[in-house]
């Protein structure tokens, strides 16, 4: 996404030991969020970054003392005033944001959203990646109940830089779907939509909307759901489907597959059903 940068106020401030620059830029993100905007103060010295602030405006809630335009200028001043006062303090540069994320890469990712472990998702995400393997691909399983996944705390930071600041194994799951070249869901519905561990990961990916649509960073072509439910009828299915359609349409992914197996409750056993595995293999390898 072309991003407007408007540079809004830039400063020199002569010190014993050199001039430092300081510039404060405003960028338009109207494209990723109605009226986003996301403010940069930015210190120089000798060549080099040495201090960046960065906010954007969805940062800060409604009834916050100042607003985000307020806090950008506030940063500006005091940064200056800072700078003249104790220059030696803003002398290192700063190390690159972009670390490598954690984690391998795998033709097709897995994201098994049943805290079952031996459950019906974990035998459909096990042929799925039986089968990836006979296509000659690699595939991993995440079962995301065994993660540590926190639930997005809504701060929006991952708009600044497009990292998330929450330290957990979400940025595994990250580095994988953006490698990946198919994302499936294996998921049993839990009160008509994902299971909470599920859901976390799937609000999480928010960071991986801002990297996809900031940075530009990569997604898997194509998805495909296969949902689970206790309940007959097409139902349970419904919120389940807008959930991980929503999710992956955010991050650029086409939902291209769908499978859903209702009445678990009375047919208990997945194996049991006669062509069901021979149709989540056919889906899965006319996706690869
Ligand atoms: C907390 C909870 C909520 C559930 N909610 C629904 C539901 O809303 N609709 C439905 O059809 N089945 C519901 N189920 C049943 C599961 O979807 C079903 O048992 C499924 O086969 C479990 O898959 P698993 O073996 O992969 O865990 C729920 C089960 C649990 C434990």
């Amino acid at each position: 996404m072309e991003v407007k940068r408007v540079p809004v106020e830039s400063r020199t401030v002569e010190t014993p030991i050199g001039p430092f620059i300081i510039s404060l830029v405003r960028e338009d993100l109207g494209g990723v969020y109605p009226g986003m905007r996301r403010y940069t103060v930015e210190i120089r010295h000798a060549e080099q970054c040495v201090y960046r602030y960065v906010i954007n405006s969805y940062e800060q809630p409604p009834h916050t003392l100042f607003s985000t335009d307020e806090v950008a200028e506030i940063v500006f001043g005091r940064l200056a005033y800072d700078v003249a006062a104790r220059p030696q303090h803003y002398t290192e540069a700063l190390a690159p944001v972009h670390r490598a994320l954690p984690g391998g890469t795998y033709d097709v990712v897995i994201l098994q959203g049943s805290p079952r472990q031996f459950g019906s998702s974990a035998t459909l995400a096990g042929w799925c990646a039986d089968e990836a393997s006979r296509q000659n691909r690699s595939a991993h399983i995440f079962s995301v109940h065994e993660m540590e996944i926190r639930p997005c705390s809504g701060c929006y930071v991952c708009y600044n830089q497009g990292i998330c600041p929450i330290d957990d194994d979400m940025p595994v799951i990250i580095k994988a779907i953006e490698t990946a070249s198919l994302l499936i869901i294996a998921t049993p519905v839990y009160t008509n939509t994902v299971p909470a561990g599920l859901k976390a990961v799937i609000d999480r990916g928010q960071a991986l909307h801002a990297r996809h649509t900031l940075l530009g960073r990569p997604s898997p072509g194509n998805g495909l759901l296969i949902a689970i439910a206790g309940r007959p009828g097409p139902e349970p299915f419904e919120c389940t489907r807008s959930v991980t359609n929503a999710f992956m349409r955010n991050i650029g992914i086409h939902p291209a597959g769908e499978i859903t197996i209702d009445r678990m409750d009375t047919r208990r056993d997945v194996r049991a059903i006669e062509g069901l595995e021979e149709r989540v293999r056919t889906a899965v390898a006319s996706l690869l």
